[in-house]
């Protein structure tokens, strides 16, 4: 192996065009999903405090906002819904005329070309603000399971594209998979949420889905941030139990995760750049201490370098007018 002086690696970094050439990693606009939030009312549109630039949108309002959304090349976006009414088994998360069912009804009545990916959990639905049904404090598992699985049932009636179950209950994607079909939506694709771990990072999520806990944390069912080899067996998992896509979250901090998922597996692999990565980085941005732009493509293509076939991310309109910006 040839050593300084004869190989120098800057040679290929002086011109622009010759690091251009050599790029290993390029975002493109495929890689985007945009997390929406849904609420009841009409011409609402209404700021989320803490994630500067994302709102909480009326149907009406969501229906333009996907179609701009459509314009900017944005194939998809993942659909959460805060509801008139919370109750303890989070009934609106299942009904026919509950505000995602609403909203996925409005979009692919107006938009075209825009995939709606529905997240599937009961924590916005929920009047204790828990991600299952509860016997005093502890979350059920196999009765939210069923929930779980009528929820993404209505999604899919209503026409959802893809179902994205979140909750980290045990079984569930088996369960989502076998009443998919059952009732003839063998075509739906499941990205499952395999490995989500239980993060201080989803603080503001939480003010823009109003969906909190009452109580006590997540912990029993999201995963420890402390453990690799556990995520591994999680995605295996949800790929035995029929999932098509899996996704590692929160996503710049698990990159490590996500490397061993993508390696290991192969699988179309999704990573999900969570409120708490998206608001430090606007934040620091809007403080004038650091290049937000910047910082935003290189926690992008980091993510990428590591392995994700997708991102979703609350940056997706900025980066999608940014590849207009600067492609050549
Ligand atoms: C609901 C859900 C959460 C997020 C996505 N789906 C919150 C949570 O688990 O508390 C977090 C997304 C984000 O922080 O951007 N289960
Ligand atoms: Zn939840």
């Amino acid at each position: 192996m040839a050593n300084y002086p004869t190989k120098r690696f800057r040679r290929l970094r002086y011109n622009p065009l010759v690091r251009d050439m050599i790029r290993e990693t390029e975002l493109s606009k495929n890689d985007l999903i945009l997390p929406l939030f849904v609420v009841p009312g009409k011409n609402v549109k209404k700021e989320i405090k803490s994630m500067p630039g994302n709102f909480q949108m009326s149907v009406d309002m969501l229906v333009e906002e996907c179609k701009e959304i459509a314009s900017l090349g944005i194939p998809a976006i993942m659909l959460f819904g805060i509801p008139e009414h919370k109750d303890e088994v989070g009934s609106e998360a299942y009904s026919p005329n509950g505000i995602v069912q609403q909203a996925i009804r409005a979009i692919k009545k107006n938009v075209t070309n825009l995939i709606v990916i529905t997240d599937v959990c009961l924590c916005e639905y929920t009047s204790h603000g828990h991600c299952g049904v509860l016997n005093g404090e502890e979350i059920l598992n196999d009765e939210s399971v069923s929930l779980l699985a009528r929820e993404a049932i209505s999604h899919a009636e209503a026409g959802a594209d893809m179902i994205a179950p979140s909750d980290m209950m045990d079984g569930r994607i088996a369960a989502i998979r076998k009443s998919l079909d059952y009732k003839g939506f063998n075509k739906i694709p499941i990205m499952s949420y395999a490995a989500k771990f239980a993060s201080g990072y989803y603080g503001p999520f939480r003010d823009a889905a109003e969906s909190t806990p009452a109580f006590g944390d997540r912990r029993s069912h999201q995963m420890d941030c402390a453990n690799g080899n556990e995520a591994v067996r999680e995605v295996e998992s949800d790929i035995d139990e029929g999932a098509d896509m899996v996704m590692v979250k929160p996503a710049g901090p698990y990159l490590d995760i996500l490397y061993r998922v993508k390696e290991k597996f192969g699988l179309p692999t999704a990573a999900y750049q969570v409120s708490g990565e998206f608001a430090m980085i606007k934040a620091a941005g809007q403080n004038g201490w650091i290049d937000e732009e910047r910082v935003m493509i290189e926690s992008l293509i980091a993510i990428k370098r590591a392995g994700a076939d997708m991102i979703i991310t609350y940056f997706a309109k900025d980066v999608a007018r940014w590849l207009d910006k600067t492609r050549k």
